[in-house]
Formats: structure tokens, C-alpha cells, sequence
């Protein structure tokens, strides 16, 4: 790809040349197609559209400075796939088949994995949509997998850089035995209301509180919640937040840097004694929060007063970062290199 500017990119659609598709039918998945049209041929009453059945993974390909593309811990976005399938009772997609469709739509699209040294990926998109036809509500009997990808930055414009974000208890992302813990559309619909009045009061994005007490910190709206305070990386353990594989891997990169690892219930209060706050994820990676408003009262809390990411922030981020690019060794086996 020439005249690009990859350290410009925004997260967003990007059309690449190629898809790829499978379908699930009489009880078993199909042959793997390529597809070069940004289209799909719906029934309309796919339950996908009507009941929500519909799932989706994010992921990302990373260019290393030796110009080998790696995928980070594919496997666990595959786990996360199934769960999120039996969660609302889609077919499962085997990890075999997950694992051929990715690769294959990352190599049939590799002029768009941006080159080394941008901050820039490629990213994939998974989805599992049911495309059976239901009036009532009940689940499809078939199913279509795609994987579709295209080139990104990171998904707050600051990139590594302090954002501000709003604590709202006027609305809630997930219910407490909801499904605020799998990946499913659904979720995201529900927090479009707060996280586009969030983005025009000029926050980048929503903290969610647990639902239920509305005393603990659930999550952002794209991402996981961490916090820094005497050397102890602090993360929110909740039925209705999703299991992020960043966090997840955050958390064992902090006990290798010689941090206390806490995952518990994470008490809004408790904001003010922290030293750095920020949120994780695929797309997010690691965006630094500098501070964080209660939308309610108006309280604020500063984490970033320099204006800059802390500095055990600053640490987790380039050696998750360096593992990602190749550029530190892969010690947990979290690495796929595509040949
Ligand atoms: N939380 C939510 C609601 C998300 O959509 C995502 C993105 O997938 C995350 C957290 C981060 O998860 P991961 O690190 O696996 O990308
Ligand atoms: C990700 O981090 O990969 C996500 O899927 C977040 C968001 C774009 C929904």
C-alpha cells in the first residue's frame, strides 16, 4: 500500500480485497469461501437481525520489524467465540475453523497489514451471525462465520495519551446475570445512548458502574478498567464485564515487572487513591485515563497531572506492545507467526 499514512489512521472501516465465509447448515459447517464483496445476502427474518443472535471477536495482526505478521493469543478469542455462542445458543465455530478463516483473511489482505513502526495494525473482525429464519423467538438453525479485516490506529485518537472519561449511573451496559461477559451485539447497542452523550459532553468514553449497587467500576465502553496504586495492578472482577485478553495478559506482564496483581471489586471511592488509571483492550490497547468525571456530582478525579501516562502504565504498554511487534521475547507462548 503505497501513500499511506499509517500513523494516521483512524479505528475504523477500511475496505481491503477480500473476505471470507463459511456456513453452518443441517447440523455442520461447510467449505471456507473467499469473497471479494463487502455484501452479505440476508434472509429477513435471520434471527440475527430480529432476537440478536449475533456474536463478534476483535483482533489484530501485527508487522514485526522483521516483517513477519503475528497474531497475539488467537486461541483465547476463539474460547471467547464458543462461550459467547452457547451463551445465546448459535453453533459453535471449532477452533481449527477459526483459526483457518483469520489467517486466511489476513494473507489474502497482507498488502494492508501496516509496516512496523506506526503504532498501526491490521484488524480482524470474527463474526457469527444467525441466518436462519425464526418468527418466534427461538434460535436459527443455521449460521454464518465471516472474518473480515482492515488497517487501523488505536481506537481513542490520543493513542498513548491521557483521555477523559465520564462515570454515568443513569444507564447500565450489562445486567448482573445478563450478558455483559460475552461478546454479543447486543451489549453494544445497549451503551450507544450514554457513550454518544458521554463523546458530546466531550469525554472519550463511558466507565460503566456494576449494575446492581451501582458502587463498583464495571468497565469503559470498548475496554477494560486498571488502576495503579503501590505497586499493585488493581482490575474490576465482575459477572458483567467481558474478559478482556489485553487485561488478561496485562495482568501476567505486571507480576513478570514485579507488580501485585488485584482483581476484585473496584469501589468508585477508591479513584481518589490511585496513582494511574487506564483502559485496556484490543482496539483501546492501552489508553491512559487522566481523569474521570462523575457525571452526577460533577466530582473529578486526576490521575495524569503532567499531562502524560504514568509510568508503570507506560512500562506494561511497551512490552505488551513489544511482545505484539516481535520486538521482545514471546516468554508465555502468547505468538502465532503466519507463514
Ligand atoms: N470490554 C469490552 C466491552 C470490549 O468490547 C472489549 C474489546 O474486545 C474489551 C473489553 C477488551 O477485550 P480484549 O482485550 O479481549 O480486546
Ligand atoms: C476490540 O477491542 O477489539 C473491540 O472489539 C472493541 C470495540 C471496537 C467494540
Amino acid at each position: 500500500m503505497q501513500n499511506m499514512d499509517w500513523g494516521k489512521l483512524p479505528f475504523g472501516y477500511f475496505k481491503t480485497d477480500y473476505n471470507v465465509r463459511c456456513y453452518y447448515r443441517d447440523g455442520k459447517w461447510g467449505e471456507v469461501e473467499v469473497s471479494s464483496s463487502e455484501y452479505i445476502n440476508i434472509h429477513m427474518a435471520a434471527t440475527s437481525l430480529h432476537y440478536g443472535q449475533e456474536a463478534f471477536e476483535g483482533m489484530k495482526a501485527y508487522r514485526g520489524k522483521d516483517g513477519k505478521i503475528r497474531l497475539f493469543r488467537w486461541q483465547e478469542n476463539a474460547k471467547r467465540m464458543r462461550k459467547s455462542a452457547d451463551g445465546i445458543l448459535m453453533a459453535r465455530v471449532p477452533d481449527e475453523l477459526f483459526f483457518e478463516m483469520v489467517s486466511k483473511a489476513v494473507k489474502l489482505n497482507e498488502r494492508f497489514v501496516p509496516p512496523f513502526g506506526h503504532g498501526a495494525a491490521l484488524y480482524i473482525r470474527p463474526l457469527l451471525i444467525g441466518t436462519g429464519v425464526q418468527v418466534g423467538v427461538s434460535p436459527a438453525k443455521e449460521y454464518m462465520f465471516m472474518v473480515f479485516v482492515g488497517p487501523v490506529g488505536p481506537y481513542f485518537k490520543e493513542g498513548f495519551n491521557p483521555v477523559s472519561m465520564q462515570i454515568i449511573s443513569d444507564f447500565d451496559r450489562a445486567a448482573p446475570l445478563g450478558t455483559g461477559h460475552i461478546k454479543v451485539g447486543g451489549n453494544y447497542a445497549g451503551s450507544l445512548f450514554a457513550m454518544e452523550r458521554a463523546k458530546a459532553e466531550g469525554y472519550a468514553s463511558v466507565i460503566f458502574l456494576e449494575a446492581k449497587e451501582k458502587k463498583y467500576i464495571d468497565e469503559a465502553g470498548p475496554a477494560n478498567f486498571f488502576a495503579i496504586k503501590d505497586n499493585t495492578y488493581i482490575t474490576p472482577k465482575s459477572n458483567s464485564i467481558l474478559p478482556s485478553i489485553t487485561n488478561m495478559s496485562l495482568m501476567t506482564l505486571a507480576e513478570d515487572l514485579g507488580l501485585k496483581v488485584d482483581r476484585r471489586q473496584v469501589a468508585v471511592e477508591e479513584l481518589d487513591a490511585f496513582e494511574e488509571a487506564g483502559a485496556c483492550g484490543t482496539a483501546a490497547i492501552i489508553s491512559p485515563i487522566g481523569k474521570i468525571t462523575i457525571r452526577e456530582t460533577g466530582k473529578v478525579y486526576e490521575f495524569a497531572k503532567d499531562g502524560k501516562a504514568g509510568p508503570v502504565s507506560t512500562k506494561l504498554f511497551k512490552k505488551l506492545q513489544g511482545i505484539q511487534y516481535g520486538e521482545e521475547p514471546d516468554t508465555h507462548g502468547w505468538v502465532t507467526i503466519l507463514d
